[in-house]
């Protein structure tokens, strides 16, 4: 058969961002050469908070046409103390995400083996989810402004945009994805008691599709109830539909119920396949404990094998994701889950243990 090659964009970006893209990238090129079935052709990209400070840019003239060209995105983390959070978002990664069509940003996250949850009594089976979050409008359109700046008047609003074409084709993915899993269960998380008009248009959205995909059980949450349940029944919980906003947030507070930020992976998909996607760890450049080579690289790990599932290459992926969790169960962690192994370390262990299985 042909050996494909893949031609993949890398944007480590900044701090713990680029610490953990290049141990992934090294397990990655381990695992090529150890299936012999495809090829991974990495381009580095130098997007970062620094060469913003120097050049006035994240992404040069003609950088996004440049990433169309590939098959896939592989993503670190943004931000610098030196550079406005805003800033650094609104540079890099939001226009990535809006002009690539990357519409849906998918978040599964689970207890792994050898991995404790801060719950009592929360094991491996009892907490395992799908979060869907809507990745192109809502809260994060980028409308608003501010008037009367630097005074005592000053005036600011972001408008929630909400569209019907938007809310289904997100909602479609999440049917969908519901349908593909064992449970069959779809959460919609909105607020539409308080927000009368977006939140409302997402209710009657799912309520018109639910009927289309009759294998589905769904059900409806505020997002306020919505945080109560997942600390408090977890197990009742399955795939989730929420908001760029709501889904932003209910994912940070999934990983934590699962162990760490450090271990949940995001891929922001196309699936129209028409622009490449891009896959990225759910935490941030970290700058606490960036440049000591302590940050847990298994969210970057778990996004690597995300990408290679988008690429088609399943068998990869599955060993991939196979080797993480056999170096979790062996007690080979990083401090933030409760361990005493560096970056290093675990990045060595997941490629032993791929050694020793392919
Ligand atoms: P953060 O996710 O960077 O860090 C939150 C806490 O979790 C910190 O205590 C950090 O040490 C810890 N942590 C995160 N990832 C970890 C890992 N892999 N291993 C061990 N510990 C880990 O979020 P924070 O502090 O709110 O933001 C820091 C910067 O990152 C800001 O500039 C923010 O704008 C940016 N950011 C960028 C994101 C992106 O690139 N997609 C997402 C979130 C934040
Ligand atoms: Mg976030």
């Amino acid at each position: 058969s042909v050996r494909k090659t893949y031609r993949i964009a890398s944007i480590p970006g900044d701090g713990i961002g680029v610490e953990v893209t290049e141990q992934a990238i090294r397990v990655l090129k381990r695992l090529e050469q150890l299936l012999g079935t495809f090829t991974l052709d990495f381009h580095n990209y130098d997007w970062s908070s620094e060469r913003y400070q120097k050049t006035g840019e994240y992404i040069p003239a003609g950088g996004l046409e440049s990433l169309k060209n590939h098959d896939a995105i592989f993503f670190g983390a943004v931000g610098s103390p030196d550079v406005a959070d805003h800033i650094s978002l609104w540079g890099l990664i939001l226009p990535i995400r809006k002009m690539l069509g990357q519409y849906v940003n998918v978040r599964p996250i689970r207890v792994l083996p050898g991995l404790s949850s801060p719950l009592k009594n929360c094991n491996t089976e009892d907490l395992d989810w799908v979060m869907i979050r809507e990745n192109s409008e809502g809260e994060y359109a980028g409308q608003g402004g501010i008037t009367h700046e630097k005074t005592e008047y000053a005036i600011a609003n972001d408008i929630a945009v909400f569209t019907r074409r938007g809310i289904e084709r997100t909602m479609r993915f999440a049917f969908e994805t519901a349908a593909s899993r064992p449970r069959k269960h779809l959460t919609m998380v909105t607020k539409s008691n308080a927000q009368r008009y977006g939140m409302v248009l997402w209710d009657n959205v799912f309520n018109e599709l639910a009927p289309q995909y009759p294998e589905v059980k769904t059900d409806k949450m505020l997002v306020d109830a919505m945080t109560v349940r997942m600390v408090l029944n977890p197990p009742s919980l399955d795939t989730i539909v929420a908001t760029n906003l709501h889904g932003d947030i209910l994912s940070d507070l999934a990983a934590a119920l699962a162990g760490s930020i450090g271990v949940a992976p995001s891929s922001n998909l196309n699936p129209t396949r028409r622009f490449p996607s891009m896959f990225e760890p759910i935490h941030g450049s970290a700058p606490d404990i960036a440049g000591r080579g302590v940050a847990n690289p298994v969210g970057t790990f778990w996004c690597a094998a995300e990408m290679l599932a988008w690429l088609g290459e399943a068998k990869a992926s599955q060993s991939l994701m196979e080797a993480v969790e056999c170096v979790c169960a062996g007690g080979i962690k990083t401090k933030d889950v409760q361990g005493t192994a560096n970056t290093l370390e675990v990045t060595e262990a997941v490629i032993r243990m791929l050694e020793m299985d392919l």
